[in-house]
């Protein structure tokens, strides 16, 4: 399988039945991005627009990169006979709006239905989902709130806008939402909820042990994996909280708490204050094992004609193995970076951290681990039964994992009811 197919294999919105609407708002360009996107990501897309969307983009952008017909008459038939508004409607998934405009939530709130788009939202019974974007004035005015609560209220999902500068010139909330942040909604209204009553608790990325002001000790972890395993839970409906080191990317969602940690004896203290209202801890941060023993305030200089240089390293704490002492009723993950022995040394890690569940990752193997966007694991549960997870988008290991998560919750409690 190649590395693309194994992206496109995984997402929720895979041969879905996607409409997008548009209506007339200068954050219409962006729409064109998620079109491109949500093909990418498998779906069948289907654009239609206002009247006052075609005075910002045109229906032929559209059209060329859905791959479909754009529809913008209110009076079109489909297929040669059938009526457009109420068809799309029976054959979609999901419609979204982006960018919704004040003038489309209120027409939808107040059951006005003059143009396709507002039919067909009437008509529609799969999830409708806003995407507003407009002035902050507009945004903040009584009657938008009011119509936007009314909505919410009938079962609307609405995402909130981002602020920055507006192309009004003015600065504030009313910012079209990244792209990346409306598809990981989207994902999110086609996941079903199964960890709503789960508190979870991920490590992710590296740490750096700072050598002097301008060197560090550091490892090539990107984040990617710990995100990965963040996004799902809380895809899945659970409590997330994410510490992470220095990572590369972007988290896509602001609906879960992330606690910003540089060194490992900054992510320990960050672990040991918030796993107590954690039922499962998920450590796939790459934790630096050693730091400097001695803090250099100023840059070290070249000294002398000797090639060599030496650091004295300090022990850092094992933060996984203070949390197996103190871990009660939790499920606790460990990942395992190795380069060789891959099984021995893994399960070894599980045992003596007191672990129940332990990723074995082959961090040697070209295409996977460090930085990949894809993985390929081992996952090595307490009564020692291993399984071979294949190449796959971290997306999906972690969705795995999720999983194997889900068993040991339900044998804890099975062991737990038993005894009384
Ligand atoms: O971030 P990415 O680019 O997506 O890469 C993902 C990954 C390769 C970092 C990830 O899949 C992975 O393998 N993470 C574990 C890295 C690691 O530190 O492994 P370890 O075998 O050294 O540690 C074992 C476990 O102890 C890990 O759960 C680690 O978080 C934890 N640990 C390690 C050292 C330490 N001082 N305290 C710890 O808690």
């Amino acid at each position: 399988m190649t590395l693309q197919a194994v992206e496109k294999q995984f997402s929720m919105l895979k041969d879905k039945e996607i409409i997008v609407g548009i209506t007339g708002g200068i954050a219409a360009y962006k729409t064109a991005d998620l079109v491109r996107q949500l093909t990418k990501k498998g779906a069948n897309v289907h654009v239609v627009m206002t009247k006052n969307a075609m005075e910002f983009v045109t229906p032929l952008t559209f059209q060329t990169i859905s791959g479909n017909p754009v529809i913008h008459k209110m009076f079109e038939l489909f297929a040669g006979s059938k009526i457009g508004h109420i068809t799309l409607s029976d054959i979609a998934d999901q419609l979204v709006i982006v960018p919704a405009t004040a003038n489309m939530i209120g027409k939808v709130a107040n059951g006005i239905a003059d143009d396709f788009l507002s039919t067909m939202v009437m008509a529609t019974t799969v999830p409708v989902f806003f995407v507003p974007s407009m002035n902050t004035k507009m945004w903040s005015s009584k009657m938008v709130q009011a119509n936007i609560e009314k909505l919410k209220d009938a079962g609307y999902e609405f995402m909130e806008p981002a602020s920055g500068d507006l192309a009004c010139g003015t600065e504030g909330k009313g910012r079209l939402p990244a792209i990346e942040e409306i598809l990981e909604r989207m994902e999110d209204i086609f996941t079903s909820k199964d960890l709503t009553e789960e508190t979870v608790l991920v490590t992710a990325g590296p740490t750096m042990e700072f050598i002097d002001p301008v060197r560090c000790i550091t490892n090539r972890s990107s984040g990617k994996m710990g995100y990965a395993v963040a996004k799902m839970a809380k895809r899945r409906g659970a409590d997330v909280t994410l510490i992470t080191g220095p990572a590369t990317i972007e988290f896509p969602r602001n609906d879960i708490d992330i606690v910003h940690v540089t060194t490992a004896c900054q992510m320990r203290d960050a672990v040991m204050e918030h796993y107590k209202k954690a039922g499962v801890v998920i450590m796939t941060a790459a934790v630096a094992d050693f730091r400097c023993r001695e803090e250099n305030c100023q840059k070290i200089k070249k000294k002398g004609d000797s090639n060599y240089m030496t650091l004295e390293l300090e022990k850092n704490p094992d933060i996984i193995g203070e949390l197996g002492k103190v871990k009660e009723q939790r499920i606790i993950v460990g990942f395992a970076a190795e380069t060789e022995n891959l099984l021995d040394n893994a399960k070894e890690k599980l045992k003596k951290k007191n672990l129940d569940i332990i990723v074995a990752n082959d961090v040697a193997k070209a295409g996977i681990g460090f930085g990949s966007d894809n993985n390929e694991v081992m996952i090595i549960e307490k009564s020692g039964k291993a399984k071979q997870v294949p190449l796959l988008s971290k997306e999906e290991i972690a969705n795995i994992i999720l999983d194997s998560v889900k068993k040991a919750l339900k044998n804890k409690k099975r062991i737990k009811e038993d005894w009384y």
